[in-house]
């Protein structure tokens, strides 16, 4: 196995995922509790990553002075690789401006992390991000790669098997990062290659017993694919402990509620309460406009009503949710490691701390195209596990401003419309996410001789690996016009439609 030590790096997951497409278990822990998970662990190899701190600073975390003498290999990412050199006697500056985006490194001298992989003198695309850089090496190390911007973007102490990065290998951007993390784990650290989604599976359902005994759990259903599959695997690990309560909200997409509720209640026979709480939502929300309000709101409200309903059913310890691994990163910021807050992604940021139910959270450390393969692993129907994301608060991140029942109304027909489009037009797989906003701005139009003053619908469609960026969706200009039209002619209070040409980052997927 192999720990990875985390200094709150919005990305350390996906070095985690590049671990476990190598086919290694791995497991991640935050710098100041890594002490414990290494002696748990016993791991072959250590990853630091990397983080928003500068080590120029007093406070900046610092990795285990003892796992440097522990005879285990060690990559250093970015922040890990200057306070590696910091630990090791090197020498860290801030230089006040830094290198960010796509950078170009060159090959200066061979070594075993990319051994096999790639050629003395051979120039790689890679993905800088830093502001400090590595001044002054560490006895013992030597650069191995060099860029523009740092002289040291790679470097190497093979006699102790450790090894500095400056860029970030885990990003889809370095486009052999994969391979060189692969080659680090299996090569350098010599972890055996026999992680698979079944055996994580097995390993889940054991630990949802260990966790919950013979306590009753309730599972919050959202429509989506993550809540479905978190509840599915909970009901293989610990059958009819769990029920399932689906918390309408009144701000689903059309038609939605009757599908979730069939496929539970029909096709997979588990226990499933129907809670219909559109009017509570919906008057909830009278009046809010602030986004972080709205999610605020909502995951609370939810949250109350799972209570409620816990209640009921009586007994229940647990609840479940299908958390996915963005979900958390984009919403906590952990003790010691500073991770920014950008979004309170509902089912955590909306947590009271009132709450008594423990949480049962089985995809936490998982992407969602993980957490597909993981759903047709346990036999979910392939369009149902196939579908676009869809976010806990539903509609109303993608009403900017007040959110109504008719509001509701007029963006559920664009949407319906927007969408099967794309399915017709067979686009449906080949886009992560796609969906219509409604935008508090009204415009001025015509149709039919008359003078229109009705709101501006905003189409987007992004294609992502794993919701942390994204690229917008090409679609050729004579789709684009056919929704247009099909939009303003088919939905009252709509005269106006525009597509959203942002990648996230800049922007992120939803509106708000
Ligand atoms: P953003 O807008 O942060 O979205 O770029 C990334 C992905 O997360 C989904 N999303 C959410 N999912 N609860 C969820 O379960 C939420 O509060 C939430 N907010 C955003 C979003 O749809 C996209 O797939």
């Amino acid at each position: 196995s192999i720990l990875i030590v985390d200094f709150g790096s919005q990305v350390t997951q996906l070095i985690a995922r590049r671990v476990r497409e190598a086919g290694v278990y791995c497991e991640i822990a935050p710098f100041n509790a890594a002490d414990a998970a290494f002696d748990r662990m016993a791991p072959k190899g250590l990853i630091l990553s990397g983080g928003p701190a500068s080590v120029t600073d007093i406070d900046s975390p610092r990795a285990p002075q003892r796992f440097f003498e522990a005879g285990l290999p060690i990559l250093g990412i970015c922040y890990g690789q200057q306070t590696m050199c910091e630990q090791l006697g090197g020498k860290v500056t801030s230089h006040g401006s830094g290198e960010f985006g796509r950078a170009y490194i060159e090959v200066a001298d061979g070594c075993r992390l990319f051994d096999g992989l790639w050629d003395e003198g051979s120039r790689h695309q890679v993905w800088m991000s830093h502001g400090d850089k590595v001044d002054a090496l560490p006895p013992g190390f030597r650069p191995v790669a060099t860029s523009e911007g740092a002289p040291f973007a790679i470097t190497a102490d093979e006699s102790r098997r450790f090894y500095g990065v400056q860029f970030h290998p885990e990003v889809v951007h370095t486009p052999d990062g994969g391979k060189l993390i692969a080659n680090f784990v299996r090569h350098v650290c010599g972890a055996a290659g026999d992680w698979s989604m079944a055996g994580y599976r097995d390993a889940k359902i054991a630990d949802i017993r260990a966790q919950v005994g013979d306590g009753k759990v309730i599972c919050g259903l959202s429509g989506g694919v993550d809540s479905a599959v978190a509840a599915v695997l909970i009901h293989e690990a610990i059958g009819d402990q769990l029920t399932c309560v689906y918390v309408d909200h009144g701000l689903m997409r059309l038609g939605e509620s009757e599908q979730v509720v069939g496929l539970f209640r029909e096709h997979y026979g588990i226990p499933l309460i129907h809670v219909e709480a559109e009017a509570l939502f919906l008057n909830g929300l009278a009046g809010l406009t602030d986004p972080e309000a709205k999610r605020k709101f909502i995951g609370k409200t939810f949250i109350e009503v799972f209570e409620a309903e816990a209640k009921k059913i009586g007994g229940a310890k647990f609840l479940a949710q299908g958390t996915l691994y963005p979900d958390v990163i984009e919403s906590v910021s952990f003790t010691g490691g500073p991770s920014v807050t950008i979004k309170s992604h509902h089912n955590v940021g909306g947590l009271p701390e009132r709450m008594n139910m423990a949480l049962v959270e089985p995809l936490r450390e998982l992407f969602k195209d993980e957490v597909r393969v993981l759903g047709r692993e346990l036999g979910l129907p392939p369009a149902f596990v196939g579908r676009h994301p869809f976010p806990g608060p539903g509609l109303a991140i993608r009403i900017p401003g007040e959110v109504t029942k008719d509001r509701c109304d007029i963006l559920r027909q664009a949407d319906a419309i927007y969408l099967e489009e794309i399915r017709n037009a067979g686009l449906y797989d080949a886009i992560w996410q796609a969906f219509a906003v409604l935008l508090p701005v009204k415009t001025v139009g015509v149709m039919g001789d008359g003078r229109t003053y009705e709101s501006v619908c905003g189409l987007r469609a992004v294609t992502s690996v794993d919701g942390m960026t994204a690229d917008i969706y090409p679609f050729d200009a004579a789709f684009l016009s056919r929704v247009a039209t099909r939009i303003v002619n088919e939905v009252g209070g709509i005269n106006r439609v525009v597509y959203d040409y942002t990648s996230k980052p800049p922007g992120t997927i939803e509106w708000e």
